[in-house]
């Protein structure tokens, strides 16, 4: 069985790794949230960088298999990176890239993200080498991820929040959103009223899984082994703790542990 280690800024990838965990029932699970170093989405590309390269050295050191950078912020850097970081690492935004052209009719798509992951223009460079004749449209939206982390999703300001970031999109008229951010498959239902319920919206665990299946075909063997689920933060809190747990409902993990990176 595998060893699966993904990381993402903070608490969000936990989406990412509920969507893994379902997938790939199997395998265990590392989970990395840099929450010491959270936000990733307003920083510069260097120090993302440096983040990226620690977190990548503390999984390669539990002896993971395979790595999943969670954090579309950091997801950015890493395609801009040639390293050989001698284990295989993937990224959220080709997959989620991928998706979305399966989905997309009138090849006009939507883009939400942090502003670090807009302004790198990485969706729009890896749609556009996937078909040039995508029409891509972006909008920064740095309001959803304080609002998650407050867990406030059921609630009207949220809606609103939603409501303003994805209606001018709407009015360029993309048929199919990528939710570019760990943290806005939270708010799927709320996005869906917004969007109505068969708009393509497209999160990473769904598009990723695809191309792990592909890339890593050991991971889609059937066994009898119950999977394991170790969760690290580099800051904890109890107010992140009641998160996590919130988060990876009903998934159980091994008692959170803090590390220094
Ligand atoms: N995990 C980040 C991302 O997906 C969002 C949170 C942050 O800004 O660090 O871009």
């Amino acid at each position: 069985m595998a060893l699966i280690g993904v990381f993402d800024s903070g608490v969000g990838g936990l989406t990412v790794l509920k969507g893994l965990a379902e997938h790939f029932p199997h395998h265990d699970f590392l989970y990395l949230a840099d929450t010491a170093r959270l936000p990733y989405g307003t920083k510069s590309s260097s120090t993302i960088s440096s983040y990226l390269k620690k977190n990548i050295q503390f999984l390669k050191s539990h002896k993971v298999d395979l790595i999943v950078v969670a954090c579309n912020s950091a997801s950015t850097v890493l395609l801009n990176s040639d390293e050989d970081f001698g284990v295989p690492v993937f990224n959220v935004i080709e997959p989620g890239s991928q998706s979305a052209l399966n989905h997309s009719k009138n090849k006009k798509i939507g883009v939400l993200g942090t502003r670090t992951t807009v302004q790198s223009r990485a969706y729009i460079r890896t749609l556009k080498k996937l078909d040039p004749e995508v029409e891509v449209h972006q909008m920064p939206a740095p309001l959803l991820v304080p609002l998650v982390e407050e867990g406030w999703i059921d609630d009207p300001l949220t809606s609103m929040v939603v409501y303003r970031y994805t209606k001018p999109l709407l009015d360029l008229g993309v048929d199919t959103l990528i939710l570019g951010c760990t943290h806005y498959p939270v708010l799927y239902s709320v996005f869906q009223k917004v969007t109505g319920r068969d708009f393509p919206l497209v999160d990473s665990p769904l598009a990723l899984k695809e191309i792990l299946k592909e890339q890593w075909p050991k991971l889609m063997e059937e066994g009898s082994h119950k999977s394991t689920l170790q969760i690290y933060c580099t800051d904890l809190t109890p107010h992140l703790e009641q998160l996590i747990q919130n988060l990876i409902a009903p998934l159980s993990a091994q008692p959170i542990q803090k590390v220094d990176l």
